[in-house]
């Protein structure tokens, strides 16, 4: 279904963005990634094969994201966003009364705002029977992670504007998945230990006894692309967590 489609990942160098990246290679789709890290850009595409491209973009700068959508060519029959700030280096995961607030606008800033400028300025390149792909997370609807006010909200801000967005795009498609816990670079800020008692602690707690890999997720995200009776949807993909 992805054969010769092309596909923008924004966040595609890296975790979940990358896995998205090779699989939609692997399906023979033509993939663009981009990101803010030119190094990390270049070995991502490495990695992802094909004839992947890479873009330098930062998806919080509105003005470059409109440059690059105008600078654009061609259309684009799928577009994903993985990007975030990283919850362990914005330091967004905290009490309410500990969290300083620009540790969550911060974290908002990337994960919602991002989004929000990218589908606005994108939405023109995207092709008639295109679809958008967000990311939210498991804290959107889970009242049981600790510490978890900003990012919770953050999260449902992503799918109640993804369901907007789906009727005012419309025939085109915009979808949501909302991971649980998955190894990804997002957590290298952690040390060692700590991030291996989460993964552990996590794998307990959920249905299937594992975390997730960034595989699971990328094996969703084809599946949203090439799926066109799917839309307005939230994706869940936690390995069962309660
Ligand atoms: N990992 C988890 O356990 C988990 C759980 C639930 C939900 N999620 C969500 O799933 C999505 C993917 O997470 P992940 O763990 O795969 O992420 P990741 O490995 O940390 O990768 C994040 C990507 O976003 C890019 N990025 C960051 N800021 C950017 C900006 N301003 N403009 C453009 N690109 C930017 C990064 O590259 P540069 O830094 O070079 O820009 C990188 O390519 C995120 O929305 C995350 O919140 C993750």
């Amino acid at each position: 279904m992805l054969a010769d489609q092309r596909i923008l990942v924004i966040g595609g160098s890296s975790g979940m963005g990358l896995a998205i990246a090779r699989a939609a290679v692997a399906a023979g789709a033509r993939v663009m990634i981009a990101a803010r890290d030119e190094a990390r850009l270049a070995r991502a595409a490495a990695q992802a094969g094909g004839a992947t491209t890479p873009h330098r973009l930062d998806i919080t700068d509105e003005r470059a994201v409109a440059a690059f959508f105008d600078s654009m060519d061609h259309p684009i029959d799928h577009l994903v966003v993985t990007a975030h700030a990283s919850s362990v280096v914005t330091g967004a995961i905290d009490t309410l009364a500990g969290m300083s607030i620009a540790a969550a606008r911060a974290f908002m800033e990337t994960k919602f705002w991002g989004p929000f400028v990218v589908a606005k300025h994108g939405q023109r390149k995207l092709a008639p029977r295109g679809s958008i792909v967000l990311f939210s997370g498991a804290a959107g609807t889970r009242k049981l992670l600790p510490h978890h006010t900003a990012i919770g909200a953050t999260n449902g801000a992503v799918e109640a504007f993804a369901r907007q967005l789906a009727r005012e795009i419309a025939p085109r498609r915009v979808n949501v998945i909302a991971a649980g816990l998955v190894r990804t670079p997002a957590y290298d800020g952690l040390s060692e230990a700590a991030r291996e008692r989460m993964y552990a602690d996590y794998a307990t707690t959920s249905l299937v006894g594992r975390v997730g890999r960034p595989e699971d997720i990328a094996e969703a995200a084809v599946y949203l692309m090439s799926n066109t009776y799917v839309t307005g949807q939230v994706h869940e993909i936690d390995g069962g967590r309660p």
